[in-house]
């Protein structure tokens, strides 16, 4: 059987009804799917011509697309796993129904094979959903099981994971490549804090001080997608965890203060990270709301927003939303704190939840150990792990 566009196995999906009007073909299905393809599309996906037959990637410069090309006929094989199409030069294509279908029904698209979003509150749990880490690395099942979870949630805890220092790493490289940033691929926080109670550092995080609600590195143009907390030593009082679903506060601030939705998703403010030798800097809405079908990404962490990047006149306003947005997500309704015991790996989606830590005495060890991993990374092995994880005729959603 010739090549799909893809690396990927597709069920036959016979196709109940075929159509061709010049340069489209029409496709129905006994589903309710259906199908327009245009003809550039089709050859574009030619394995062999359009498509390498090697790489799967496609073969056509647009600058020799012939724009006027046309199809002539389009009937299935026997089997109704083939289509074969004729265009106008009396070139033969032939595409799989399967293939045709999981387009027809949208699994081609940036959200196939990834659980959909589900916001939360404080009414929904007051712990993050967990699973075992004890036996997680190389345990492919459990791994998309947390995962989704995280994808789901945008937070996930592992319980019982080995104290290894470098865990949080290899639990990453599971995923895909890790986010290195000026911190390093794997960094601590833990309060550097002297006899006379100084914090020789240039991060918040490693002082005793309170973290209010927050995303890291919004510095970035696209700060880290996800970030793993994880919990080597704890012998402090207070410090707990705490972190709340950015979606769902913006979500309310958008229904309940417009006024408010409208300042935070407009004016600018430069963020920057001040340290020797680097000078990390951008500027941004606190809520950035991207293009349509861009994640939603929180860009709030005072200690390094530096300067409004606004008209004066709109300075009053942006200080009163984000007062109002700060003090929404750090809230009952929407905020769940817990303890940090060794072991623990905290696992958020650092662009959607707003996390944070209460003030703790630094009277014995306390360490974290962290890595971000790009949503790029989890979403691809999501995709690939949920792919296998079905079976191959369904062409269905999660
Ligand atoms: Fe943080």
């Amino acid at each position: 059987m010739s090549p799909t566009p893809d690396f990927y196995q597709y069920d036959a999906r016979p196709v109940a009804q075929i159509s061709v009007e010049h340069q489209w073909l029409r496709l129905d299905w006994e589903d309710g799917a259906h199908l327009a393809a245009h003809a550039l599309w089709l050859f574009e996906n030619t394995v062999g011509i359009g498509t390498d037959v090697s790489t799967r990637e496609g073969l056509v410069d647009p600058a020799n697309l012939r724009l006027d090309m046309s199809l002539c006929d389009a009937v299935a094989d026997v089997t109704g796993a083939r289509i074969v199409v004729t265009f106008d030069d009396a070139l033969d294509a032939s595409f799989h129904t399967g293939w045709l279908h999981h387009v027809a029904t949208g699994q081609h698209k940036a959200e196939g094979h990834l659980p959909s979003q589900v916001p939360w509150t404080t009414s929904d749990f007051s712990h993050p959903p967990s699973h075992d880490g004890g036996q997680i690395l190389g345990a492919s099942e459990a791994l998309i099981g947390w995962v989704n979870d995280l994808l789901t949630f945008g937070v996930a805890r592992l319980q019982n994971a080995p104290l290894d220092p470098d865990f949080g790493l290899r639990l990453g490289e599971q995923l895909g490549a890790i986010r290195d940033t000026n911190f390093g691929p794997i960094w601590d926080v833990r309060a550097d804090v002297d006899l006379a109670g100084r914090a020789d550092t240039n991060s918040t995080a490693n002082t005793t001080l309170r973290l209010g609600p927050h995303t890291d590195l919004p510095t970035r143009e696209t700060p880290p997608g996800f970030q793993f907390l994880h919990c080597i030593a704890n012998e402090t009082k207070g410090g707990w965890s705490t972190i709340a679903d950015g979606q769902a506060v913006v979500d309310a601030l958008q229904s309940e203060h417009p006024e408010h939705y409208d300042a935070l998703t407009t004016l600018r403010w430069i963020f920057f990270n001040r340290g020797p030798g680097i000078d990390h800097r951008w500027s941004g809405p606190i809520i950035d709301l991207g293009v349509t079908g861009s994640p939603l990404t929180i860009r709030a962490f005072y200690p390094v927003r530096g300067f409004p990047d606004m008209d004066p006149v709109d300075v009053p306003r942006a200080y009163a939303a984000m007062k109002v947005f700060s003090q929404l997500a750090s809230s009952p309704r929407f905020e769940i704190s817990f303890p940090f015991t060794p072991g623990d790996v905290l696992a958020f989606d650092n662009r959607r939840m707003l996390h944070g830590r209460t003030e703790f005495t630094a009277g014995g060890r306390r360490h974290l150990r962290g890595i971000y991993i790009d949503h790029d990374d989890v979403r691809s092995f999501a995709r690939a792990s949920n792919r296998r994880r079905q079976p191959a005729s369904s062409g269905g959603t999660i």
